[in-house]
């Protein structure tokens, strides 16, 4: 039987396996979901199990587990693919604002709604059922296929580095593949050859050596959160442009072709209001929204606190305030370099009538992809086939840490297959995967390693 026609005959199946991995709460960052973790692991180490990896096991790390697993069975001669997939979730807040439970998925519609079910467990599914269906009909994959799938990406991977060193051999590939991205709209397919770095750091400001009275003091104390305020502003213009001397030194130009790939790619602006539900855009006025979004550096403050939040006044002079600050880094653009740069800055802005201090939580390097290659051509074709019409390539605006691992660690470069869509609600409430685009994501990558293995022959 032709694989294809395995998934058409199984594909409601594929999708409550799919809704009992969502209903596991994985979400990496909060310590109380440590046991569903390691639940979401071994649930996923035993589906892999099932769909044929001769191995497949959950494997320790200096934070949550790692599952891995490989089948070899196409022998030396063929190329071997490490697949990549995050089973971790960001957390669910704001949850009153979800229509159904986050970890209750519900399908309306075509959409199926739980958290992670675009990021990542959904696209992550892909690759187990494009596995199944080979080995319920070739018996094999027809090429050699390595999966690490780890659960800390919504928080930075800090073990995931540690990890790939110490197994350089077990993981050894040809190429990378990673379903952690998106197409631009359901009939119109896209191939994501550029992610943007992050450079995450918190600053803390301190004033008085304890909270004091605003009638008493204010007028002689600097405020913390005043001045705090004022060190924000004093990194970015009006327009978005950042302040910070040298941030945009090694912003790499766009080639002409990039520039000519860019341009081809349709953009809806009232559709882009819609989604978000701000009055305009704002941002760099010489770029467009997409290249705003995706190819340009950004500075953005995550969260700010500090002083009185709770009901009614009180007049207070705050002893301390705080932000979480990023900044979304393009080629060739370096995340110690850039901390360097910003965190001395800050420093230098700030009055001396205040102590700062900066902590870089963490960071990754912006990563462009060969867009040439024989793996790519695959993938190219691949879509072509399932959707009908040829994918653009595009620039992404997220990052995804790993592929400058894998290519620094294991000499491998990456191909992001994604399959989400921009309407999916990615770490907001009522995140959703579009079902068509599921079974849509294990046709195409099963064509993708059909492709790849007759290239290869
Ligand atoms: N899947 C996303 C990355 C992504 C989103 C790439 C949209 C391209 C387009 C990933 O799970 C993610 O959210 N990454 C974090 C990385 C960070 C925590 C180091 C991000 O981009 O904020
Ligand atoms: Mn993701
Ligand atoms: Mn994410």
């Amino acid at each position: 039987m032709d694989p294809l026609d395995y998934v058409q005959q199984h594909r409601e199946r594929f999708l409550e396996e799919l809704m009992q991995f969502l209903r596991i709460p994985s979400i990496s960052t909060q310590a109380e979901h440590k046991a569903d973790m390691l639940a979401a692991a071994s649930w996923l180490s035993d589906r892999l199990r099932d769909a044929g990896f001769p191995r497949a096991e959950v494997m320790p790390t200096q934070g949550h587990p790692v599952v891995y697993a490989e089948w070899l069975a196409a022998g030396p001669a063929a190329p071997t693919v490490l697949i990549y997939g995050h089973y971790d979730v960001q957390p669910v807040d704001p949850l009153d604002e979800w229509e159904t439970e986050p970890f209750e998925p519900a399908i309306r519609g075509d959409d199926l709604f739980a958290r992670g079910a675009s990021d990542d467990k959904g696209q992550l599914y892909i690759h187990v059922k494009v596995a199944e269906a080979y080995h319920m009909t070739a018996g094999t994959p027809p090429v050699n296929v390595k999966c690490l799938f780890e659960g800390e990406e919504e928080s930075g991977s800090p073990s995931l580095e540690p990890f790939i060193r110490a197994h350089r051999d077990l993981l050894a590939a040809d190429l990378a593949l990673i379903s952690d991205t998106g197409i631009l709209a359901k009939d119109l397919p896209s191939i994501v050859y550029g992610l943007r770095g992050l450079v995450y750091l918190e600053v803390e400001v301190t004033g008085p050596q304890h909270d004091l009275h605003s009638g008493g003091y204010g007028g002689a104390v600097n405020n913390p959160i005043n001045a705090l305020c004022r060190i924000i502003s004093g990194l970015q213009d009006a327009d978005g442009h950042v302040t910070v001397p040298g941030f945009y030194d090694r912003v790499r130009n766009l080639t002409a072709e990039e520039r000519e790939m860019l341009a081809r790619v349709p953009f809806d602006r009232s559709a882009w209001l819609a989604r978000t539900g701000v009055p305009t855009d704002w941002g760099e006025p010489e770029y467009t929204i997409p290249e705003r979004t995706s190819v340009r550096p950004t500075l953005d403050v995550n969260g700010i606190w500090g002083g009185y939040t709770e009901p009614g006044s009180k007049t207070v002079l705050p002893s301390r305030a705080h932000a979480k600050i990023s900044m979304r880094l393009v080629p060739d653009q370096e995340p110690e370099e850039i901390t360097r740069l910003v965190s001395s800055y800050i420093r230098a802005i700030a009055p001396p009538s205040v102590r700062v201090k900066v902590h870089s939580l963490h960071g990754a390097p912006p990563a462009l992809v060969d867009r040439n290659s024989p793996a790519m051509r695959a993938a190219r074709q691949a879509y072509h086939d399932t959707f009908g019409v040829e994918p653009l390539m595009i620039r992404g605006g997220g990052s995804i840490p790993v592929v400058t691992t894998f290519l620094r660690e294991l000499g491998i470069d990456t191909v992001l297959m994604g399959f989400g869509l921009p309407d999916d609600g990615g770490h907001g409430p009522n995140e959703k995967f579009h079902v068509p685009n599921f079974y849509r994501g294990i046709v195409t990558v099963t064509r993708f390693l059909a492709h790849l293995a007759s290239d290869n022959a």
